[in-house]
């Protein structure tokens, strides 16, 4: 990760002191914005002191901040308090073209948050878990009053929790919250099976969760090195005969393989997805 460069006169301000929204805070102060200069709105009183401790500056609402010059504005709260925020929201971009409003809300469309901001550039993006330790992936689509200069401010700053990845259409977002968004779920999932089945197979229970929690690991870090194509990288381990041919023709038999039920799994989340953002 590099310094963030691309807001150093003005202000970041951070709606939402949520757990990405605090990711973000984190990612941003680690990449050289100091942290008094991050605001963060929080409602929770609680919430609010201990982001307080945390040295970032913290108000309980937009109305405090009316004269503070903010350049960019994440949007970290849930998609269902945007209806109540929208008003105010509104207002506090009003007279700010060019303001770079990011929006990590799940589901809520450009069109939905250019009709709350129509003057602000607007980037969705929709991050995913490991965004906490730094090691998230972004996918992202820009509103077409976003420059490609705010563009790469965006990407900076998003590049804080993880890799950025640039989408051509937002029809596309559905599916990169169904594999990458929704997706570190699906691998605890195949953690969990891997161990129990790992359990059953005879291993104590903390050995099963030592083996298979390094071997995703090792092989997610082999497969994102090494030059072959991850189909190689299968091979590689798969003598004729073997153990892992066993085991495969398993997991890729055509009818009731992985495969198939990867694809339902995926497509269950996109159509969830499209059904959210049309609600
Ligand atoms: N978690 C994920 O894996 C993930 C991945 C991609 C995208 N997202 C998106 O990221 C967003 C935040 O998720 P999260 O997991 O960080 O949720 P979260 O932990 O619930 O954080 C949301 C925060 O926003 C605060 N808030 C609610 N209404 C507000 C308002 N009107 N003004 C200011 N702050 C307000 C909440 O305070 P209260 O607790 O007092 O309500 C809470 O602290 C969601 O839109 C989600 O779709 C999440």
């Amino acid at each position: 990760m590099s310094k963030i460069t691309s807001v150093t006169h003005g202000r970041p301000l951070i709606i939402g002191g949520g757990r990405m929204g605090m990711a973000l805070a984190e990612g941003w102060a680690k990449n050289g914005i100091d942290r008094a200069r991050i605001t963060i709105i929080e409602p929770d009183s609680v919430r609010r002191e201990y982001i307080a401790s945390q040295h970032f500056s913290v108000a309980p609402s937009l109305a405090e901040l009316s004269q503070t010059p903010f350049d960019v504005t994440l949007l970290a709260i849930k998609p269902q308090n945007l209806p109540e925020l929208a008003p105010q929201l509104g207002a506090f971009l009003v007279g700010k073209p060019g303001h770079l409003l990011l929006s990590i809300l799940a589901g809520t469309r450009l069109a939905q948050l250019a009709a709350i901001a129509p003057q602000a550039a607007i980037v969705r993006a929709m991050p995913n878990t490991p965004a906490l330790i730094g090691h998230g992936i972004t996918a992202c689509i820009a509103s077409a009053t976003c420059s490609p200069s705010l563009r790469m401010n965006a990407t900076e700053l998003l590049a804080a929790v993880g890799d950025v990845v640039w989408l051509g259409d937002e029809a596309q977002m559905d599916a990169a919250t169904a594999l990458s968004g929704s997706g570190p779920a699906y691998v605890y999932y195949f953690l969990e099976c891997l161990i129990e089945a790992g359990i059953a197979q005879g291993l104590p229970a903390e050995v099963a969760r030592h083996l298979a929690l390094a071997t995703l690991t090792g092989s997610g870090i082999l497969a994102t090195e090494a030059k072959e194509s991850l189909a190689e990288l299968r091979r590689n381990v798969t003598s004729p005969g073997g153990t892992t041919q066993a085991a495969l023709e398993v997991l890729m038999h055509p009818a009731s393989g992985l495969a198939p039920l990867v694809a339902a799994t995926l497509d269950a989340a996109a159509r969830r997805a499209t059904e959210l953002a049309h609600s």
